[in-house]
């Protein structure tokens, strides 16, 4: 396992995948970091979908252009009935922390897949409702985040983005 901060600072959102399908034993890693991630209240809200089929993956293809030849798309999702709701107490009347829940898990995925040595890359452009349809999800269900995940292609290199615009340290204030 890479020591945590050399994950988090070379991890970078891979745009660009090789086809080389991802060995079942690392999936099962990648999910399993996913299953084990906090969620408020333990109540895990999400549902997760593991996209590798042709079929799904031409489905998905065909409504997300940010899916970038990966050979596998992990479609995280969650049902707001399942989530801890907010009170006066908690956060507020009518707060729902599901969608919170699901991008934790999301983001557990992601830096597992990557020390495993397999990129990934967060997508959030894309229409909620046709990636649900198209995939037939319950109605209950909410699709938040799209994880396109593969081995990177030779060539992938990370984005201007990715050295350029994060914020200093100065912006972090200490009360
Ligand atoms: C919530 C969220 C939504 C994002 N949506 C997209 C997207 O739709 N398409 C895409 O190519 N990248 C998307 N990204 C990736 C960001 O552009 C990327 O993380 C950012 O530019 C920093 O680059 P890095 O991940 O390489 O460090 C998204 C990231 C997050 C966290």
């Amino acid at each position: 396992m890479k020591d945590f901060m050399e994950l988090a600072q070379s991890r970078y959102s891979v745009r660009k995948f090789d086809k080389r399908p991802i060995e079942g034993e690392k999936l099962e890693k990648i999910l399993e970091a996913g299953r084990i991630a906090p969620t408020a209240c333990n109540y895990q809200p999400q549902r997760i979908y593991l996209l590798q089929s042709e079929d799904a993956m031409s489905k998905i293809n065909a409504v997300c252009r940010c899916i970038y030849g990966a050979p596998t798309c992990i479609v995280v999702a969650y049902d707001e009935n399942r989530g801890a709701k907010g009170t006066e107490e908690l956060a507020y009347e009518g707060f729902n922390f599901a969608e919170m829940d699901a991008t934790i898990v999301c983001t557990h995925m992601m830096l597992e897949a990557w020390d495993l040595g397999i990129g990934s890359c967060w997508v959030g452009a894309f229409q909620r409702k046709r990636v649900h349809d198209i995939l037939g999800l319950p109605a209950n269900e909410t699709v938040c985040a799209l994880l396109p995940i593969g081995y990177p292609a030779e060539e992938s290199k990370p984005s201007n983005n990715h050295y350029s615009l994060r914020d200093p340290m100065e912006t972090v204030s200490i009360l």
